[in-house]
This record gives C-alpha cells, structure tokens and sequence, in this order.
C-alpha cells in the first residue's frame, strides 16, 4: 500500500480500521475492546468507535472542530490495565501508524500516542 503524506477522514479511517483489526485479535489488549464493542469490526458499534477515533484524531492533530468529548473519561468503567499493556496498545498504534503514512507524519501519531497512553495510564492507576 502507497503511504500516505497527508491526514484526512479516509486515512484515518484506514488507520483506525487496521489498528483496531490487530487490538482486537491481541492476546493483551483484544478484551477490553471485544467486551465493550464485538469482535466484528463492521458492526454498528465499531464503525461509530472508529468514526468517533478519525473525530478525535482530526481535532487533536489538526485542530479541526470534530471532538469535545471526554477520552478519559470514557475509559473509567474499564479495569486496572498494566503498564505492559499500555506498552502493546503503543507498539500496535506505531506501527500502524508507519504502515499508513510517511515517515514525518508517523511520527506525529507515535509522539501523541506515547502522550495521550502516558495521561490515560496515569488517571487508570489512580481509579
Ligand atoms: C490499553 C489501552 C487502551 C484500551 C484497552 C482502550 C479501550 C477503549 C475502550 C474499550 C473504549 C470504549 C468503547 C465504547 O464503549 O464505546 C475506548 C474509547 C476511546 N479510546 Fe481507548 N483504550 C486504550 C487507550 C487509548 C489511548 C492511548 C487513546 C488516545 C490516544 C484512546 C482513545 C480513545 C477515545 C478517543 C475513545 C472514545 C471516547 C469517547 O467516547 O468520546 N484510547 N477505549
């Protein structure tokens, strides 16, 4: 597949598609997804789940008016989550994240996912 040099809602959907399709079969991480959305990921669910996440990108690395809800918040009904599983969850993202777009702006989606993992696994611990 030809990487990507620009970010938009089809690419990120494409992003989102392909990380969640490798979260779900993860032997760490895939429950916490299966439980609360399915293991199918065309259903309703995850098709709003994976709207939601090109919303979220869209806002927090371009800047566009997509998303103003809560991501911490919405993890709070999930368990205590290990460290090591925060660790999977950026080692998927990353490497989705240099199977989809070129190397400049891989990096900017690894950087804000080592942040927003660090934030949430800091809030996780104190629940
Ligand atoms: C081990 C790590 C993680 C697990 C297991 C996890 C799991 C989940 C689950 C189960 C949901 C809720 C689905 C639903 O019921 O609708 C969710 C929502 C979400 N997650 Fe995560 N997540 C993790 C890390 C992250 C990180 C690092 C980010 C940010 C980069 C993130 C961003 C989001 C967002 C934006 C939502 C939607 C929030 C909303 O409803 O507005 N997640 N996550």
């Amino acid at each position: 597949m030809e990487l990507h040099n620009s970010i938009n809602r089809e690419n990120l959907t494409i992003l989102m598609t392909s990380f969640y399709t490798k979260a779900i079969a993860d032997e760490d991480l895939g429950h916490y997804f299966t439980h609360e959305l399915g293991d199918d990921i065309t259903n309703e669910d995850w098709i709003h789940h994976i709207d939601l996440l090109a919303d979220f990108w869209l806002a927090k690395i371009l800047g566009e008016d997509t998303y103003y809800g809560n991501f911490i918040g919405a993890h709070v009904k999930l368990p205590i989550i290990k460290k090591e599983t925060f660790g999977r969850w950026v080692e998927l993202f990353s490497e989705t994240a240099d199977e989809v777009y070129v190397k400049d702006i891989a990096e900017v989606f690894k950087q804000k996912g080592i942040q927003f993992s660090k934030e949430f696994m800091n809030t996780n611990k104190k629940i």
